[in-house]
């Protein structure tokens, strides 16, 4: 499923055309070309690189429609602990600020079929706003269960009304935990699932999800896989990458991740979460098997060892061939 290159990704400059308070602690921002001009073309589950400062970058989905190519809408949820990119957002981008962004990216493709179930869980409501609008413009049979803290902690629930029953709002401080299985039912081979959202949600939908065909579920995660770190048994401590393109071998040590080695003989590479979440730095292997440890690309994916994510993934052959 390699992605594009990402050395071939944009880089463009946006105006925040407006700003608005979505709920609790989630902004709204519209940007815009300043001259008014299109914006790239995106899919929907697509998000942008935010590029805050010099070291501060972030991912945010895409939630506007792709059929406005005018203006690109991203919802920010203020975390107090995170590592400051939603507050720079939340305290330091008001309307009329300039913006570098990166993009668009799409790790969670929206895929066609008959019938799907959205589930989101708080800020997981964004990527799937233009996925439910694509859903409806095909005339599919769809669902969404949206959960959140607190009914005022919950985005776009007024927009979301129009859709009628098709839609269920779940605050949990009213409601308590959602019952999957009554949402999900039994197995069935003409429903895909899309599920984004905190990591007890998603863990939950794919525990429940193992007995439904492995097509069925697509999942987005805003942080690393509790265990996606974890080195397999036959990691290699020490290994060579040879970068084809860039014609440059490179040692790379434990402790060290490839991205930083290469970046240290002079290759230069896109990088942003460097936590193997947001496929910025996403590589195709031409030799050699990766020890994968990225959450982005799906089990099959990385059975297939034709890509990786070279800020956190590293080696299990003695040499790993890269098109860099
Ligand atoms: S920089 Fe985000 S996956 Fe590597």
């Amino acid at each position: 499923m390699s992605q594009v290159p990402q050395m071939q990704e944009r880089t463009v400059e946006l105006i925040v055309a407006e700003r608005e308070e979505l709920a609790d602690d989630v902004v709204g921002l519209v940007l815009e070309e300043p001259s008014g001009g299109d914006l790239p073309d995106w899919n929907p589950g697509a998000h942008i690189d935010l590029i805050l400062t010099d070291s501060l970058v972030r991912q945010y989905s895409l939630c506007s429609s792709p059929l406005d190519r005018r203006r690109w809408k991203v919802g920010v949820l203020l975390d107090p602990n995170g590592r400051g990119g939603s507050k720079h957002v939340h305290h330091e981008l008001h309307r009329g600020c300039r913006i570098q962004v990166r993009g668009p990216r799409n790790h969670f493709p929206f895929q066609r079929a008959n019938r799907y179930q959205f589930i989101a869980g708080g800020i997981g409501i964004t990527p799937m706003l233009p996925m439910i609008e694509a859903a409806e413009a095909d005339g599919a049979d769809w669902h969404l269960l949206y959960g959140g803290r607190q009914r005022s902690s919950m985005a776009f629930v007024d927009e979301l009304s129009k859709y009628g029953e098709r839609v269920t709002i779940w605050p949990l401080n009213e409601q308590g935990m959602p019952d999957l299985a009554s949402v999900l039912g039994s197995p069935r081979d003409d429903t895909l699932v899309y599920c984004c959202g905190p990591e007890g949600l998603l863990s939950a939908v794919e525990q429940f999800c193992q007995s439904w065909p492995k097509y069925a579920l697509h999942i987005e995660r805003f942080a690393a896989k509790p265990d996606a770190h974890t080195p397999s048994e036959e990691a290699l401590d020490n290994f060579q990458v040879v970068c084809q393109r860039s014609g440059i071998t490179v040692d790379v040590g434990p402790g060290e991740s490839i991205l930083a080695a290469i970046k240290a003989k002079g290759v230069s590479m896109l990088a942003s979460c460097m936590e193997g979440i947001c496929g910025t730095c996403e590589v195709a292997v031409l030799e050699g098997s990766p020890d994968h440890r990225d959450s982005v690309l799906d089990d099959d994916e990385k059975a297939e060892n034709d890509c990786m994510m070279i800020c956190v993934s590293r080696s299990l052959s003695e040499k790993l061939v890269l098109d860099i």
